[in-house]
């Protein structure tokens, strides 16, 4: 991804190895400081991850690859890193995807890069086959980072802005804050500027109106998993977009790589949604907005029905909402 950073422009991925070291950037500290960190082993790689030092579900998972392969070359138990590393997070598919199968392989540092590679590969696909979706003018809502710092490279729901940026077209893209890690206005936001697309941070609760009003045209989300039926988990706050979008007449698309796909969970409602620290709602950068006392639920996740869902960006093309069934269906048989 384009960094602008100290006057320079520089080409970063949101994580990467070095030898046995793991970088990463530190994305709990952007917009402010653009912080590379090193992870030396599985412990500060568990760390990491809880911590959403790195974050997003195709970063998630790249992380953990690279954690496998650093596990082997310090010579540790791989059964326990991977079994340390899926306690991290619950909810993204990637994570627990790239556990298995650098866990299955003969040759686990080269499993780990091959995997990270395909994952950037898979992006640049679902950047390629969105951008037909994106007219020269576009407005555009997107919920929490679905960009390159969460998918190591280009992004997800940031792909198809990625490439009809680069093709010249004018967008505006309308960025939910998305409380309450404000992934959106820190990081979205971040990511739009070192790229000089154009973009408004709006409050989460300001999107309804914004569609009322008839100013977006389209809304593109990521996936930290999607069931066999179409159903997605993504970002707390995504439902109601969806929801608002189909009563406005807004065409509502889901972009994600197949490594996003969970082959077990039926439903949505089998998903497992992570619930995280009351803190990150009580309090905004470490104060205390809520009256001593007030106590608060905090769920990092949220299912969207297939229902509402007009569309499924893939490195394999976009799929309707009528075709997702049969798509997953061969995808699982695929790599059965
Ligand atoms: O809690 P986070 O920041 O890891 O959640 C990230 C999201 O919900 C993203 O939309 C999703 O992982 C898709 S990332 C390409």
């Amino acid at each position: 991804m384009r960094v602008l950073y100290d006057g320079r422009v520089e080409e970063y991925r949101a994580v990467w190895m070095e030898g046995k070291k793991i970088k990463c950037i530190d994305q709990r500290v952007l917009p402010e400081n653009f912080v590379i960190r090193e992870i030396k082993n599985t412990d500060e790689a568990c760390k990491a991850i809880k911590s959403m030092m790195v974050r997003g579900a195709p970063t998630i998972g790249a992380t953990a690859a690279y954690a496998m392969a650093q596990a082997y070359l310090l010579g540790e138990d791989l059964a326990k890193t991977a079994n340390a590393l899926k306690k991290t997070r619950p909810t993204a598919h990637d994570l627990f995807h790239a556990i298995d199968l650098v866990l299955n392989s003969s040759d686990p540092v080269e499993e780990a890069e091959k995997y990270v590679e395909s994952i950037v590969e898979r992006c640049r696909l679902i950047g390629k086959h969105g951008e037909s979706l994106l007219n020269d003018h576009a407005h555009i809502l997107t919920h929490c980072n679905a960009g390159a710092l969460a998918s190591v490279d280009i992004g997800t729901a940031l792909a198809p802005i990625r490439m009809a940026h680069y093709s010249g077209k004018s967008l505006h893209v309308y960025v939910d804050e998305t409380r309450p890690r404000l992934q959106g206005a820190r990081l979205t936001a971040w990511e739009l500027k070192n790229e000089g697309i154009e973009h408004t941070i709006i409050a989460d609760n300001a999107a309804g109106y914004y569609m009322w009003k008839g100013k977006i045209d389209i809304v593109i989300v990521g996936a930290d998993r999607v069931a066999c039926n179409g159903d997605v988990a993504n970002k707390v706050g995504t439902l109601e977009k969806a929801v608002i979008a189909k009563e406005f007449g807004v065409k509502f698309y889901v972009a994600f790589p197949s490594s996003t796909v969970d082959p077990k969970a039926k439903f949505g409602a089998e998903i497992p949604i992570e619930e995280r620290d009351e803190k990150e709602v009580l309090e905004i950068a470490g104060t205390r907005i809520a009256p001593e006392g007030s106590r608060a639920k905090n769920p990092a996740f949220d299912i969207t029905p297939a229902k509402y869902i007009d569309g499924y960006i893939t490195e394999y093309g976009i799929i309707d909402a009528c075709g997702i069934k049969k798509f997953i269906t061969h995808l699982v048989a695929k790599t059965k």
